[in-house]
């Protein structure tokens, strides 16, 4: 296990794991100092590409985007998202995963579900990939609309036995998404391995939003969404200011020109 992702481990029960994502060189540069995890998600389908379903994201987009973010990433831990049918069977998660991992220098990969692709989570772990789970509301599994998981006895008890099985099998850390609060604080608890929420409480070991979110470049009404500022603002007042300068002909000035 490598030292970065001891680091995250032992934050558990100490302070908790700031997490966000990032699809970009500047973007990434910007929040690195702040974050403990930059996950280069594949909410980039519909963040960035306007997809209905991150299904539509590839492979090669993702390696994109990591390979840019990648350059503004010092501190933080970095983690991409293996895209919709990757990460099938064995063979092709680990040919995969290794591609990630050779082109983009990150540090691990993450992967959407439980039992299901267990054997898939413990065949990397085994190869040395490092892996973090996601439970919970699982987009690439998703068909309409979003709901929140873990209400149902049925559905709490598969959520909690996943998160066991996902630590037994070897991932450093879970992402919950909008997962039950109570359910939430109960995995935290019984798990050696961070709990990383998005959407599932402040119960988790650490929090993840989408930082396009978060900045208030994407318009979004989703519940577990705060807007910590108002980026779109700020562009729309700087475009502002430069559509009156070249109107007025006050910029480009001679300083400007060669
Ligand atoms: O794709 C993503 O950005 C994610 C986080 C929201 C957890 O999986």
């Amino acid at each position: 296990m490598s030292k970065k992702i001891k680091k995250i481990i032992n934050k558990k029960n100490k302070s908790k794991i700031i997490c966000l994502t990032a699809y970009s060189k500047n973007v990434a540069e910007a929040i690195d100092p702040y974050t403990d995890i930059i996950l280069i998600g594949d909410s980039l389908g519909s963040v960035l590409y306007n997809y209905t379903t991150t299904r539509s994201v590839t492979l090669h987009t993702m390696i994109e985007h990591s390979k840019s973010a990648r350059q503004g990433i010092k501190n933080s831990l970095m983690v991409v998202d293996m895209p919709y049918k990757t990460y099938n069977n064995k063979s092709e998660a680990l040919r995969n995963a290794k591609k990630i991992i050779k082109q983009t220098k990150c540090d691990a990969v993450k992967l959407e579900g439980g039992s299901s692709i267990s054997k898939v989570i413990e065949h990397l772990v085994k190869n040395k990939i490092p892996v973090m789970g996601h439970l919970g509301i699982l987009p690439q599994s998703v068909k309409g609309k979003f709901k929140s998981k873990g209400k149902e006895p049925r559905e709490r008890k598969k959520i909690l036995n996943d998160a066991k099985l996902l630590q037994k099998k070897g991932v450093f850390s879970i992402v919950l998404e909008c997962v039950e609060t109570t359910l939430a604080k109960e995995i935290t608890k019984i798990l050696k391995i961070p709990t990383i929420g998005i959407g599932s409480s402040q119960h988790c070991d650490g929090q993840i939003l989408v930082i396009d979110d978060l900045i208030g470049l994407n318009e979004t009404k989703i519940k577990f969404v705060k807007k910590f500022g108002n980026i779109k603002k700020n562009i729309r007042h700087a475009v502002y200011k430069y559509k009156k300068e070249v109107l007025s002909k006050k910029y480009p000035t001679k300083k400007h020109s060669y």
